[in-house]
């Protein structure tokens, strides 16, 4: 369970929020995208006809030393970067191995069995009776649960092509060398869109989802020299794309795929038809004759992988004035866990009491994530609000309760800026019209 995560209050906070601005995004501020929520274990007759049971292997190598177990393609692309080590075939990858003279990473022996197929799909038992269960596979993507529901979204919601489905869920890979944090986990989340549209009209569809997520992301923070857009080699194509394009991120180790977006031409549509015998065509609401399968665009974001550019991204030190060291994550607004954080410049009661009052009324009155902190300096609540990545700090004072005119007027506080650490006074009634101001800019 070496690479199995949490994420704690503040993670899932920012995980929702991501997922929320994905959503907003892609499927409720645009008129062709609808949203699903399928189930993670399915038929495994779904996954024979996608082709997972057959074709989503990895290439495992042994060491016959220690008997750890490799991904032989993933050791080979450190050798010889990615493009080299996708083109390879399975029964080259011992020999390269050999070649470039690559020893086992745990014990550093060189002794390599041949590489061999490993399907990485979870299997579970379905059924109460021990020994008696049918195996069934936790679901390695989230697509096939919207290719399986194609025909009771086209026959409920009435969309014209082009149109797509979309959802946020689960997918599990057994995979062989999980690692760097949340980058590659055995369970793991997606947010995927299959994008149908009618073969004979496909047009700039691949090309203008490609620039519709390239701009997500930058729009979220993420800096455009951080990104590159990468095609798949032909041998490097997964089982059901004619053509793919990673958004790669640059992490602390290098370059790796952030997001994919594959052209999946019918083939699931196809695959289910068959294996089914269900109908999948799509008839033309303009020409009843004309009846086809829609082939697919796939837009495939991976959801932690999203959270972890943006966490890499938001991360600042920053040197003061006063030579001190900042920590800061500098987060979009619409990603950083709390918005705004409360804090009475010292603990004494009537301080308190004011500040409590100011954030019980935001809390009631307004849908932001608004933290109270009394523990602790006020400069030290600060530096946790910036390593939290909290936009905005209101702090009571003694001005504020009409106890320190040189501190400020009466029922006046000060609104402190997360990056330009610029502190405003404002009349405690302008509180709300200076937050939903700071909001929309
Ligand atoms: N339906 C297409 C599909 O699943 P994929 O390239 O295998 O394509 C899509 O996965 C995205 O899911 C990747 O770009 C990546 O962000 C994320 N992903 C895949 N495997 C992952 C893993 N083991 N851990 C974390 N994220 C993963």
């Amino acid at each position: 369970m070496a690479n199995t995560w949490d994420y704690g209050p503040l993670g899932a906070e920012v995980k929702n929020r991501v997922k929320r601005e994905w959503w907003n995004t892609f499927i409720r501020s645009r008129g062709d995208v609808v949203g699903l929520d399928s189930a993670i274990l399915m038929n495994p007759k779904v996954w024979e006809a996608s082709g997972h049971v057959t074709s989503f292997n990895d290439p495992l190598v042994d060491c016959k030393k220690c008997k750890e177990r490799f991904r032989g393609d993933k050791i080979l692309e450190e050798k010889l970067g990615v493009e080299a080590a996708a083109v390879l075939k399975l029964d080259q990858v011992k020999a390269m191995l050999d070649a470039e003279e690559i020893n086992c990473p745990n014990c550093e022996e060189r002794d390599w069995t041949e590489a061999k197929q490993f399907n990485l799909m979870f299997e579970t038992k379905q059924g109460v009776v021990k020994g008696e269960g049918d195996s069934i596979y936790m679901r390695p993507e989230t697509a096939q649960g919207i290719f399986v529901n194609f025909k009771n979204v086209v026959q409920t919601m009435r969309p014209r092509l082009p149109f797509g489905i979309g959802q946020i869920g689960k997918a599990f890979r057994n995979e062989i060398t999980p690692g760097n944090f949340t980058f590659r986990t055995r369970e793991f989340e997606q947010m995927e869109i299959e994008y149908f549209v009618d073969p004979d009209n496909i047009g700039d569809t691949f090309d203008e989802w490609q620039k519709a997520v390239w701009t997500w992301y930058t729009d979220l923070g993420i800096d455009k020299k951080n990104l590159r857009v990468r095609e798949h080699e032909k041998d490097e194509l997964s089982h059901y794309s004619s053509k793919t394009v990673d958004i790669e991120y640059e992490f602390p180790w290098g370059w790796g795929e952030l997001f994919g977006l594959a052209n999946r031409g019918d083939f699931d549509l196809a695959q289910h038809e068959k294996t089914s015998g269900e109908d999948m065509k799509y008839t033309d609401p303009d020409d009843a004759e004309r009846k086809f399968l829609p082939h697919v665009i796939e837009p495939s974001f991976g959801c932690d992988r999203t959270i972890l550019t943006f966490l890499i991204e938001a991360y600042t030190e920053e040197e003061l004035e006063n030579g001190d060291v900042r920590t800061v994550m500098k987060f979009d607004k619409r990603l950083a866990p709390v918005d705004v954080a409360v804090l009475p410049l010292s603990k004494k009661e009537p301080l308190r009491e004011k500040a409590k009052e100011i954030y019980e009324s935001l809390l009631a009155e307004t849908n932001l994530v608004v933290d109270f902190d009394i523990t602790g300096s006020i400069g030290k609540r600060y530096r946790r609000q910036d390593e939290i990545g909290t936009p905005l700090c209101i702090t009571v004072d003694f001005g504020t309760i009409g106890e320190d005119a040189e501190q400020g007027d009466p029922d006046t506080l000060t609104i402190r800026d997360r990056d330009t650490l610029k502190q405003d006074r404002i009349p405690i009634g302008k509180l709300r019209e200076k937050i939903a101001e700071y909001w929309k800019s």
